[in-house]
C-alpha cells in the first residue's frame, strides 16, 4: 500500500505579481524553458509515484484543464508532418485517463481554503500538496525525497519540506522550530507564519511541498481567517501539530520561487543551462549579453 496516492495542486490564485502577463493567462501556465510551471510540478509528483492529480482551479484557469487533455487536431497535424518526437513528448506528458480531477475555488480566499475545496476528492487519506509556483531542481524530485523520508517515521505523521533563508528574510515565509533529528528528518517544535525577525524560531522556512494527514481538512473547515484575512494553511497545521507529529525535511536541491519575477527568471536560466539540447547555445548568448553590459 502506497504512503501517498493523491496530490493536490492549488492553482486558483490571482498571480497579481505577474500582471499583466497573468491577466488572461494563469500564472501556473508560465513556461520555465518549454514546460509550463504546472507541468514541472506534475512531473515531480509522477516521479514520486502519485496516482491521482487534483487541481483546485478558479476563473480564467480552464486552459490548465485543457493542458492535461488530448489535443486531437494537433496530434493529427504532428503525425502528418512526421514530427514524431514532439508527438511522443505530448503523449508522455499526458496523465493516464481518469487520474486527474478538477474542482473550483470560487473565490481566492487563501491557500488553506483552496486545499479545503479539494476535501471531497482527497477523501480520508494522506495527501501531498505541491505549490506550482515553487520549483525544486534536483536529480531526485523534492516530493520523492519526502516520501522516502516518510518511510522512516510513523505513518500518521505530517512532513513538510524546509530550506534555509537569510535571517533578514524570514518575515516573508512560514518558519519552523527545529527539534530532535530522526533519520533524514527532524521533529518540528513550532510553526509561525511571517514572523518578525525576533519571533522567528529559526531561519528554516516552509518551501511549498507538504505531506498532510486528512485531519487537516476538519481544521480547515472551521474557516478561521489569519494573516491578510485569508484562510491560512499554516494556522491549520499549527492546530494539527497539537495532536499529530510534524517533521521537516531539508531537501537536496535548489528551489526557485517562481511566484516572484526574479525567482522565475532564475529558474529559466538554471533549467535552460541544465538542458543538453539548449545549454551550449544559451550559455554563449548569456556570455554575449554580460560582455556587452560590462562594456566589452
Ligand atoms: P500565491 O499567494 O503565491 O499565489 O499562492 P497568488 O495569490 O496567485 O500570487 P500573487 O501573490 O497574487 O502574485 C501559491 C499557490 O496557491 C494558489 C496559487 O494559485 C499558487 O499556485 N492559491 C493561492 C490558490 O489556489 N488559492 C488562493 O486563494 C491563493
Amino acid at each position: 500500500m502506497k504512503l501517498v496516492r493523491k496530490a493536490v495542486f492549488p492553482v486558483a490564485g490571482l498571480g497579481t505579481r505577474f500582471l499583466p502577463a497573468t491577466k488572461a493567462m494563469p500564472k501556473e501556465m508560465l513556461p520555465v524553458v518549454d514546460r509550463p510551471l504546472i507541468q514541472h510540478v506534475v512531473d515531480e509528483a509522477r516521479e514520486a509515484g502519485i496516482e491521482h492529480f487534483i487541481f483546485v482551479t478558479g476563473r480564467n484557469k480552464a486552459v490548465i484543464e485543457d493542458h492535461f487533455d488530448r489535443q486531437v487536431e494537433l496530434e493529427t497535424t504532428l503525425l502528418e508532418r512526421q514530427k514524431q518526437k514532439a508527438l511522443d513528448l505530448l503523449r508522455h506528458d499526458l496523465p493516464e485517463p481518469g487520474t486527474t480531477s478538477f474542482t473550483r475555488q470560487q473565490e481566492p480566499l487563501g491557500l488553506g481554503h483552496a486545499v479545503w475545496c479539494a476535501r471531497e476528492l482527497i477523501g480520508h487519506e494522506p495527501f501531498a500538496l505541491l505549490l506550482p509556483d515553487v520549483l525544486v531542481q534536483h536529480e531526485r524530485g523534492c516530493l520523492a525525497q519526502m516520501i522516502d523520508a516518510a518511510r522512516e517515521v510513523d505513518q500518521r505523521s505530517n512532513i513538510v519540506a524546509v530550506e534555509e533563508v537569510p535571517r533578514e528574510r524570514v518575515d516573508q515565509y512560514g518558519v519552523v522550530g527545529v527539534g530532535a533529528a530522526k533519520g533524514k528528518v527532524f521533529s518540528i517544535t513550532s510553526m509561525v507564519e511571517k514572523p518578525t525577525q525576533g519571533r522567528a524560531p529559526s531561519n528554516l522556512i516552509l518551501t511549498g511541498r507538504y505531506i498532510l494527514q486528512p485531519e487537516i481538512l476538519d481544521l480547515l473547515a472551521r474557516q478561521d481567517r489569519g494573516t491578510g484575512g485569508e484562510i491560512q494553511l499554516t494556522d491549520a497545521m499549527i492546530a494539527l501539530a497539537r495532536t499529530q507529529p510534524f517533521y521537516g525535511l531539508k531537501f537536496d536541491g535548489r528551489s526557485f520561487d517562481c511566484g516572484s519575477k526574479i525567482g522565475f527568471l532564475a529558474a529559466n536560466v538554471s533549467y535552460a543551462l541544465a538542458r543538453p539540447d539548449i545549454a551550449p547555445g544559451f550559455r554563449s548568448e548569456i556570455k554575449k549579453i554580460l560582455a556587452e553590459l560590462n562594456g566589452g
